[in-house]
Order: C-alpha cells, then sequence, then structure tokens
C-alpha cells in the first residue's frame, strides 16, 4: 500500500531506481540483457486481484497472469491465509523418508481429478523438471518391462516443454534451442503440429488434427519399437504462438499410443487447472494420458511446484528389491509443505464455487468486446480456447520490433502484455466480471491502434535488433 500514498514528490524517481538497481544486478529471464536499456524492466512494487502496481503508484492489468501462473488473481486472500497457516505449521521438510499432510492430500486429490486413472504422483518444483521426471520415467518404465531399446521420444513442431536439456530435446522453438543443440539428446522425432491455423483451402481444425494425426501413424508405425513416449501440450501449444488444434488430434494420438504401446505425455503446465474451459484440457477430448505435467497455476501462480501423475501401471513397474530398478529422481523442495497447501487452496476454490461456469460466461463477455477484431484487415485468426485469446498481426501491417513495441505502448495503456512474435494474447486472470472485460478489450484495442500506428515512430528501441530475430513467427498454411 505504501507507494500509493507517499506524495507524488517523494515517488518521482523510484521507478527508475529500481530500474537502474535491478539492470546492474539481475540477469532477466528470457531477456537479451542489451535490449533491456531501451525496455528496462517494469518495477512492481505489490500486486492485488489482476492489477500489478509500480513503485510510483501505476496500475497494470496482468494480461498474461504473470506467465500464466496466476489464476484467481494477486495476493488472493484465501490462498494468502492457507500459506500463512501452514507456515506456522510446517513450511517444509524432505519428501524422501519423511511424508505430510499437504503433500498426501494433493496428490489423493488430483488423482481423484483423473477418475483415479492415474493413481501417483510425483513432485517437483518447475514445469521444466516435471518435463525431465516424465520423459526420464517413460525410458525407466519401458527398460524395467524389459524393453531397453525404447529410449526415443516424438514431439510436435513448435512445441515447447521448458529450458532444462531434456525438456529442450523435446522442445522445437528454435531460439531457446539452437545455440544448446550439441547438448541435446538426439532420439526426439518431430511431427506436424495440429495447429488449426495451418488448414489449407477446404480444410477445417478437425481435418487439420486428422492429416497431423496421420503423419504420426507413419512414424509409430515404422519406429515404434524404439519410441517410449509422446509429448503433447494439450488444445493449445502456448510458445508456439497460442497454436490451437482440434480435440480429434489428442484422442486420435490417444488411439496410436495404446496401438503402438507408446506412452502418451501430456504437458498440461501451461493448459491445466480450467485455462481451456475444463479442469484438465485432455477431457475434452475424453481420454486420459499415461504421464500428466502439472506446474504454473497449480499454486494460484504464488509457489513453485509441478507434479507429474502417472497411471499405476507405470508405477508398479518400478517396485522391486533392486533399488537400481526404483525412480531416484530427487529434487531438494520435492513437494515442499507450504506450495502443496496452495495448491489445495487452488483446489479448494474449484470445489466452493463454479469457476469454470463463470470463466465460460466473462469469457462471452470478452468474446463480444473482441469481436471487432475479427473485422480488422491488418489481423488474422482470431481465436480462444477456453481462458486464451489470440490473434495475429499479418506480417505487412507490423512495424519492426512489433512485440517490444506493443509491450511499451500497452505499459501506457495500464496493460502489462508480452506478445509472442506477432501473436498477441490475453491469459487473464480468472476474475473478469462484465466491466473488467470491456475495459480490457477496449485498452487492448487502443495498444493495439496506437502501436500500429505508423506516425509514431519515435519509438525508443529502434536500435534493437527485430523480434524476427527470436521469436516464432506464426505459420501459414
Ligand atoms: C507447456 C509448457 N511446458 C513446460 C513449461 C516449462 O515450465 P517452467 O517454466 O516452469 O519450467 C512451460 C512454460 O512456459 C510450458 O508452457
Amino acid at each position: 500500500m505504501a507507494p500509493l500514498l507517499t506524495p507524488d514528490s517523494m515517488l518521482h524517481g523510484l521507478n527508475a531506481a529500481w530500474q537502474q538497481r535491478s539492470l546492474a544486478s539481475v540477469w532477466h529471464p528470457c531477456t537479451q540483457m542489451q535490449r533491456a536499456a531501451a525496455v528496462p524492466p517494469l518495477p512492481i512494487a505489490r500486486a492485488s486481484g489482476p492489477w500489478l502496481y509500480d513503485h510510483e503508484g501505476r496500475r497494470y492489468f496482468d494480461t498474461s497472469s504473470s506467465w500464466w501462473v496466476n489464476l484467481f488473481g494477486h495476493a488472493d486472500p484465501g490462498i494468502v491465509a492457507a500459506i500463512k497457516a501452514q507456515l506456522d505449521e510446517l513450511p517444509h521438510v524432505m519428501l524422501a523418508g519423511c511424508t505430510h499432510a499437504p503433500a498426501v492430500e494433493l496428490a489423493e486429490r488430483l488423482s481423484a481429478r483423473t477418475e483415479g486413472e492415474l493413481g501417483h504422483l510425483f513432485f517437483a518444483s518447475d514445469g521444466a523438471s516435471a518435463v525431465e521426471i516424465a520423459l526420464k520415467m517413460s525410458v525407466h518404465h519401458w527398460s524395467n518391462c524389459g524393453q531397453p531399446g525404447k529410449r526415443e521420444f516424438v514431439c510436435l513442431q513448435g512445441g515447447y516443454h521448458g529450458e532444462t536439456l531434456g525438456a529442450l530435446a523435446v522442445t522445437d522453438v528454435p531460439v531457446f534451442r539452437s545455440a544448446y543443440a550439441p547438448l541435446l539428446y538426439g532420439g526426439a522425432h518431430l511431427v506436424p503440429s495440429p495447429d488449426a491455423r495451418l488448414a489449407q483451402p477446404g480444410e477445417d481444425a478437425a481435418a487439420v488434427a486428422e492429416r497431423a494425426a496421420a503423419a504420426l501413424e507413419a512414424l509409430l508405425a515404422q519406429r515404434h519399437s524404439h519410441i517410449a513416449a509422446l509429448i503433447v501440450e494439450p488444445l493449445v501449444q502456448g510458445a508456439a504462438g497460442m497454436a490451437m488444434h482440434h480435440a480429434h488430434y489428442l484422442r486420435r494420438v490417444r488411439a496410436l499410443c495404446e496401438r503402438y504401446q507408446v506412452h502418451l505425455i501430456a504437458d498440461e503446465i501451461a493448459v491445466g487447472f480450467g485455462r481451456t474451459g475444463s479442469f484438465f484440457a485432455c477431457q475434452q477430448a475424453g481420454i486420459w494420458p499415461d504421464l500428466l505435467c502439472l506446474s504454473k497455476g497449480i499454486t494460484g501462480g504464488f509457489l513453485p511446484l509441478s507434479v507429474v501423475l502417472c497411471r499405476s501401471a507405470i508405477y508398479r513397474a518400478f517396485l522391486s528389491d533392486d533399488v537400481a530398478r526404483g525412480f531416484l529422481h530427487s529434487h531438494s523442495y520435492s513437494g515442499n509443505a507450504l506450495a502443496c497447501r496452495a495448491a489445495l487452496a487452488v483446489l479448494d476454490r474449484f470445489e466452493q464455487r463454479d469457476v469454470l461456469g463463470d470463466n465460460a460466461r466473462m469469457a462471452a463477455v470478452l468474446d463480444t468486446a473482441l469481436a471487432p477484431l475479427a473485422q480488422d484487415p491488418r489481423l488474422q485468426h482470431l481465436r480462444r480456447c477456453g481462458m486464451i485469446w489470440a490473434f495475429d498481426v499479418r506480417a505487412e501491417h507490423a512495424p519492426e520490433r512489433f512485440a517490444e513495441r506493443l509491450h511499451l505502448v500497452g505499459r501506457a495503456h495500464e496493460l502489462l502484455l508480452r506478445p509472442i512474435g506477432r501473436t498477441v494474447y490475453l491469459m487473464p486472470p480468472y476474475l473478469l466480471d462484465q466491466a473488467l472485460a470491456r475495459w480490457l478489450a477496449e485498452r487492448l484495442i487502443g495498444t493495439l491502434n496506437d502501436t500500429l500506428n505508423p506516425a509514431a515512430a519515435d519509438y525508443p528501441g529502434a536500435a534493437w535488433p527485430s523480434d524476427a530475430d527470436r521469436t516464432p513467427e506464426p505459420p501459414t498454411a
């Protein structure tokens, strides 16, 4: 609260001071630091609901829910209270050789959310570490089952699964991957994305999904005895630019994995917890994977936590008198009690309120408010899946350094926006009301118009390299 009560004269310059100190000492993630002088980090003093407040009292709507983690707003009182209560009881204890109520309850309740199909849960901390675990678990499972030759993976074009080496090996975003390519495991096969934007004339989203599934089928038919697992971001490939696909793809993939004895790993790190309109994205296809990775929204955006849920058959394949046949993977903060308690508070919210229903109702309001964008000749592919909206700015209308420019213009419109290349998206926290939804659409449209306005040439980042050097382009059919 303090900055808002401080006289303006005292506030002036506080942002700049924090920016300077930050640039002198903090190496920011996913950032070319040379650019940070032109686009200095927004110094955030506090946050509440969908709003972030800087040190001079200005507010910004967190349109990406802080990298897709925040579900019910910042400093949500229910989650804060749950964490505070846990803090006094048991902040943390190692999960090897010990157990605790928040971890047990969370494992039970998440497993119940899969109708018991995925019976055991392994804890980690970040999304990428959950992906590492799922990949290792799959290969080790096949080895324990007498099939050590099954150790290759299949991943999708444009897929993103995190930045650690194993996760990067199944990621197809060159800007994140290329510098480390020599270090990456080479046994990953890339198959076509079912991205509905790739529709050829006469094709609908289901037809694109079918075409992509047919390519996967051809690979599996030929190579399945060497393939351990396929990893998929169900319904929305986030880092590819909110590439959305038809649920038909997931149904086909499930059947193919069954037929060819290949694990299906669903990476729901970004899309789980209601983001696509159902609690898990896979539910829209009526399928369950063999391994399910969750993170981000799991704690409502409060604390780092990730989990991998697996089928009991996979779990049982590790039971042995031989220690080495067990899954010995670990992280120091696995199953941190504070993070588990925050996750339980998130599950409580889904049980106490009709979160999915409320989101669907507010999504319809935002749809209506954003509808003019569908007619805008500068844009294409306006799309939505649950609580994710996206559109692409046509190349000929995007000014140089479009993403950076939109981000800076957005700040002036009280929006924190972080486009992916020429894809602009909204992934707001689940607390829109009618007025806020309309305000958000109005500010987004205003930001877009100001950004695409060729008269606005005095852009401060003009000296920096183009966005095209670092971010994926929306695909064309
Ligand atoms: C689908 C998906 N998988 C994995 C990750 C990696 O998660 P983390 O950044 O927590 O390591 C992300 C992060 O954006 C993601 O979107």
